[in-house]
């Protein structure tokens, strides 16, 4: 990066020889000719190639089909000096924010100096990457140069300098990189951080208190008139969850678009700790408070900070885990809300940014990908294959493990109690298979013993009697909402050491039934047109391969006859063990559906009429077709 004195030097030759004058808002201002990365001098010092290999697929590739655009705060210097930074970015962002170059302090340095040279480092780039740009940000309350703190501007001046600056800023980039900005963060952390329980208010700054509280008004509609095109976006932390601060803000958006200020959206920054993080459902609300409304959200600043504070320290495998679970949550709420089509994050790379030594980013210090990296690829990946209705969880907000081995592709849960869960939002049928993807430690003669707790009822109990990774399917029945799927490890075998520790990764919660292939009923006795009579108790099997533990719809089409005023009772039992029971009350041929419980694999299910009189044949019963459904329970 040029020194400050260097860069006003070079400002000062630019603008003397090649200026360019333009006239904004009836003020000439000399204007700096845009620059490009390879115009500027700048020290190159060769650095290793990045390490993600080439064939992997990179998160700009994946979001694409989504419409969502996966960003990065950037800024110059790494840009030029950092070739992991350079090629990183390249590869996997489609959207970048300039970290600082755009706020006040550096592009406007003196009342009549725009100083777009670094701004335009990350332009150019931008551009020759094919990415898009958040402005950031046109009014704040930080980083604005002495000139404007300093003096005593009347309002006039001030709304003429604010408009000013902002036909300048936005001017030069509508101008010189047409189509490039598609988003400005107008006005940035305008409501202030407040106790009690009334919606937040305006924070007082160098804007509310020259100008007055409009001063958001006039900076929406100075960014309208100076680029049309561009989405504009008020930006604040701190409203990633419900909350007083989220209702002041959507307070004063409500307002101004009320009086016919054009407020296009709302950026959510995601300035959040990695167990501290608002939950899924927080995530959710946050984000319909803002589009139901009819605006779009941003996820504008996220970094997941895991409270490291030594400068050689190195992230724990529960620290890195509950991580991974917050970015990917933060995606995943983005990707439930069509409106949420930017997902930037606060720096990429741990080696930058400004939280450290604090590592909160998706690459750690040598640019290798992290595992929030993977989770948010994942999640992607996840989703070319998501079926409606399908809900993965592959959080571990705290895993509680301690120390013991790492895990690739999994949290690891090597204490009795340990427990992953997350909160999952279902849709609004009543019955859900929880499929969970786990490998287990055999000691001391003994599988892991896993339990699914869904709100903290027991759902179902899974021996892990698997080293490799297998699916367990859990059924359970909950109505629509936010509801907590947690998995806990219940028999640790303490030999001195984590010898019988359970290992999750992705729990999947299906919504969807699952048709199963309609089958006929083979019997030993002889059909009969359109079914198999039941004389005396008997019955008619079938070997039957069940996909996965479910209740099951089992429909049979049937008819009877009674006897003494008794219809027939025709009982289903898998393997011998009965399963469900149904009066067949019809002489019509009629579909009947008993409601059971089956166990995935290969199974025989028989279908019995047990009460049979001695007389023959005098309440016999036909069976036609079976047809088994894995389906909500209705
Ligand atoms: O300008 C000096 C520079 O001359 C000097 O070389 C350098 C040496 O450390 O310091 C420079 O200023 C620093 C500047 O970043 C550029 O690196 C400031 O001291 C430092 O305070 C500033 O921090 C920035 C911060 O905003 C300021 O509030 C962070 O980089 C930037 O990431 C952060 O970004 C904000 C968003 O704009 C709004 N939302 C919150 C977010 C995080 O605070």
């Amino acid at each position: 990066m040029l020194r400050r004195s260097a860069r006003a030097a070079l400002t000062a030759v630019v603008a003397s020889v090649a200026a360019l004058a333009l006239s904004f808002g009836g003020l000439a201002v000399p204007f700096v000719a845009p620059a490009t990365a390879t115009d500027l001098p700048c020290a190159t010092t060769p650095t290793p190639k990045a390490v993600l290999p080439a064939t992997s697929p990179s998160l700009r590739d994946l979001a694409a089909p989504r419409g969502l655009r996966i960003g990065s705060a950037l800024a110059p210097n790494p840009l030029r000096t950092e070739a992991r930074y350079r090629e990183t970015a390249a590869r996997e962002l489609s959207i970048l924010t300039p970290e600082n170059q755009l706020k006040w302090a550096t592009v406007h340095p003196q009342r009549d100096v725009y100083d777009f040279c670094a701004a335009d480092q990350l332009a150019s780039f931008a551009a020759k990457t094919g990415m898009t740009m958040r402005g950031h940000t046109l009014a704040w309350h930080n980083q604005n140069p002495a000139w404007l703190t300093d003096t005593a501007f009347s309002r006039t001046e001030m709304l003429q300098i604010l408009h000013d600056h902002i036909a300048a800023v936005v001017g030069h980039y509508r101008t010189a990189f047409p189509g490039l900005v598609t988003q400005w963060d107008v006005v940035n952390e305008a409501v202030t951080d407040c106790g009690g329980t009334a919606p937040c208010p305006l924070r007082s700054t160098v804007w509310s208190q020259r100008i007055g509280p409009d001063y958001l008004d006039y900076a929406f509609r100075y960014a309208r008139e100076a680029d049309p095109a561009a989405k504009l976006y008020y930006n604040d932390y701190a409203i990633e969850r419900p909350g007083r601060k989220l209702n002041g803000v959507l307070a004063q958006v409500d307002a101004m678009r009320a009086r016919g200020v054009p407020v296009d959206g709302v950026g959510l920054q995601f300035h959040i700790g990695a167990y501290s993080a608002p939950s899924a459902a927080d995530i959710a609300a946050a984000m319909t408070a803002v589009t139901s409304r009819g605006l779009d959200v941003a996820v504008t600043e996220l970094d997941v900070a895991v409270g490291i504070t030594g400068a050689n320290a190195t992230a724990s495998q529960n620290q890195l885990g509950t991580q991974a679970a917050v970015y990917r949550r933060v995606l995943d709420g983005c990707l439930a809300n069509a409106r949420c089509t930017t997902f930037v994050v606060w720096g990429f790379t741990d080696a930058q940014t400004w939280l450290s030594p604090d590592q909160p980013c998706l690459f750690d210090k040598g640019y290798a990908p992290k595992v929030a990296y993977d989770a948010l690829r994942d999640r992607l990946l996840d989703g070319t294959g998501e079926r409606a209705g399908e809900v993965v969880v592959r959080q571990a907000e705290d895993s509680g493990h301690s120390g013991g081995g790492s895990v690739s592709n999994g949290w690891s849960l090597n204490t009795t109690g340990a427990a992953v869960y997350d909160d999952v939002a279902l849709a609004g049928s009543t019955a859900y298979l929880a499929s969970v993807l786990l490998r287990g430690t055999l000691a001391g003669g003994a599988w892991p013993l896993v339990e699914v707790r869904v709100d903290n009822v027991l759902a179902g109990t899974i021996e892990v009697n698997s080293m490799e990774w297998a699916p367990y399917d859990v059924p359970f029945s909950a109505p629509a909402g936010v509801h907590r799927v947690t998995v806990t490890f219940t028999n640790d075998y303490y030999n001195g050491d984590e010898d019988r520790n359970a290992v999750v990764d992705a729990v999947t919660v299906t919504t969807a039934a699952i048709e199963a292939e309609a089958m006929h009923v083979r019997t030993t006795g002889a059909p009969v047109p359109g079914g198999w009579a039941l004389y005396a108790n008997g019955n008619v099997a079938n070997a039957w391969s069940i996909p996965a533990t479910a209740q099951y719809a089992v429909r049979v089409v049937a008819r009877g006859t009674p006897s003494n005023g008794t219809w027939p009772v025709l009982e289903a039992t898998m393997d011998g063990v009965l399963v469900g029971r149904v009066n067949v009350k019809t002489w019509d041929w009629s579909t009947l559906t008993l409601t059971v419980p089956l166990t995935a694999g290969p199974h025989l299910l028989a279908f019995a009429f047990t009460n049979d009189t001695a007389t023959p044949q005098d309440r016999n019963l036909f069976l036609d077709k079976v047809t088994i459904v894995a389906t909500p329970a209705a």
